[in-house]
């Protein structure tokens, strides 16, 4: 049986930044307990990482999906209250922010006040325990310091990023952005040897598929498979067996 491709605009793998909008809404949104929401895999996700480290109440979920209508609300107040400087550096552009996708969260330490924007994250303590863990559950830190020529983003410690395992745990190894990420990717084009990746007790391989090159795509369904479009022009295809 043939599997159904997705859109290329959905899928744990789409990149969203200055250069690529978010199409359409999340269809799964799913509540974390606090009227914040995240689509269901990584909000399944976010729940395990912060049970694995007993984070209990000391991290907060602060910000997860927005509306269009949210962010463009978020960056004139932003705007209003601190800006274009600042608000360029910590607000994407409405329409393309990863909050958008439901699949960014921003966590910050549960404090009397809690920066809606900026919300404190720091690299000790259990927010670090949460941070160290994090690809495991398959998140990554979006916008890290070095890396904001490349994202558009300045850094922000408290924003994660749902991408699912491997591709969370290849990331942090290699210390690559979403955007470094997708451009590695396309040199494994399917068809070749792919790109490895072993972990938990899996071994990955992983294959870019450009969109023109999709139409004619066979893959057996029950096949250990995940197809994720990219947002850009093309698919990402995760294949995996058991064992090392
Ligand atoms: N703070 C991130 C960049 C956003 O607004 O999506
Ligand atoms: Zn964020």
């Amino acid at each position: 049986m043939r599997k159904t491709l997705p859109s290329l605009h959905t899928g744990d793998l789409i990149l969203v930044n200055r250069r690529f909008p978010a199409v359409g809404e999340p269809e799964d949104l799913t509540d974390l307990g606090n009227g914040v929401l995240l689509a269901r895999p990584a909000a399944l996700a976010l729940e395990a990482l912060l049970a694995a480290v007993n984070a209990g109440p000391s991290v907060t979920p602060v910000s997860g999906w927005r509306s269009q209508q949210e962010q463009t609300e978020i960056f004139d107040q932003s705007l209003r209250d601190s800006g274009r400087a600042f608000t360029e550096q910590y607000v994407a552009f409405p329409g393309h922010s990863e909050h958008q996708t439901g699949l960014a969260i921003d966590l910050g330490l549960t404090l009397p006040e809690i920066d809606f924007i900026r919300p404190a994250f720091p690299y000790s303590g259990i927010c670090q325990a949460v941070r160290q863990r994090a690809a495991e559950f398959g998140f990554v830190e979006r916008y890290p310091a070095g890396k904001e020529a490349i994202t558009g983003i300045s850094h922000e410690p408290w924003h994660f990023r749902y991408v699912g395992v491997p591709h969370a745990v290849l990331m942090t190894q290699r210390g690559w952005t979403l955007e470094e990420y997708h451009e590695a990717v396309k040199q494994y084009p399917l068809g070749g040897s792919g790109l490895p990746c072993q972990t938990q007790g899996r071994q990955y391989t992983i294959y870019y598929i450009p969109a023109d090159a999709a139409g004619g795509l066979e893959l057996e369904a029950g096949e250990n498979c995940h197809l994720s479009g990219d947002n850009e022009g093309g698919l990402i295809l995760t294949t995996w067996k058991e064992g090392r």
